[in-house]
């Protein structure tokens, strides 16, 4: 567990951009399980499948498969049968129907799996919502990214217009604010693998720090 880097937070926190960072720093893969719950969520939807029906949610995660790779410049690959998708999974129409899927024990159970299973390769950066709690708890290095939402409603707004998902017009900081705030409760509330604070893992307030001094505070830790 030495060579598994775990961070977990909140939507906007920068805890992606963090990651990425730090394993392109230290030459680990970074792998975003975000990604991997919004890729199987791409499916659903194109499949048409009733994404309130949780039998067929668990089915098509076990008929699915996932991984999570980097190409040689550090960007993510989001394999999705072998289709990578990254590209594809960042609207905010997506984004509001990841939940469905987060929420059904038996899809957690088959990413779990593929989550652990990519990081036998060893040195990687895993982030997520339950990467400290659940999937890597013994890992040696683990974090807690936070930031208030007003900076996280900030960073996401800038965040879609720099990626073209969105268009100024298309929605103001109150609507970016309200998404963010149904999801943390939606992810802090559910029954199974709720995000929380591991008790052991460090805890970084990012509110008022650049992307920089974060990457800087994360290495400091890693031997
Ligand atoms: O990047 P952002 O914080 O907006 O979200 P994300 O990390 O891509 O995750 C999207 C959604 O997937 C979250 O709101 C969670 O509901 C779910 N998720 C999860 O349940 N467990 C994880 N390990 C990662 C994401």
């Amino acid at each position: 567990m030495d060579s598994i880097i775990a961070i977990d937070g909140p939507a906007g926190s920068g805890k992606s951009t963090v990651a990425r960072l730090v394993a392109k720093k230290l030459s680990f893969t970074y792998v975003d399980t975000g990604a991997m719950y919004r890729a199987l969520t791409l499916k659903a939807i194109r499949e048409g499948i009733n994404l309130q029906d949780e039998n067929e949610l668990a089915n098509l995660a076990k008929r699915t498969a996932l991984d999570v790779t980097n190409d040689k410049n550090g960007n993510i690959k989001v394999l999705l049968d072998n289709e990578d998708v990254a590209g594809f999974i960042r609207t905010p129409e997506l984004t509001a129907k990841v939940h469905y899927l987060a929420g059904v024990g038996r899809v957690r159970k088959k990413m779990v799996k593929s989550q652990r299973k990519i990081g036998q390769r060893g040195r990687c950066v895993f982030e997520g919502r339950d990467i400290t709690t659940v999937v890597f708890p013994e890992s040696k290095y683990k974090f807690y990214i936070d930031a208030s939402l007003k900076e996280r409603t900030n960073r996401r707004y800038k965040e879609l217009i720099e990626t073209g998902e969105i268009n100024p017009e298309d929605k103001t900081l109150d609507e970016i604010e309200t998404d963010i705030r149904v999801r943390d409760s939606k992810d802090k509330t559910r029954d199974i693998a709720p995000l929380r604070r591991a008790e052991d893992a460090i805890y970084i307030d990012t509110t008022d720090m650049a992307i920089e001094e974060v990457i800087n505070e994360v290495c400091s830790y890693i031997k």
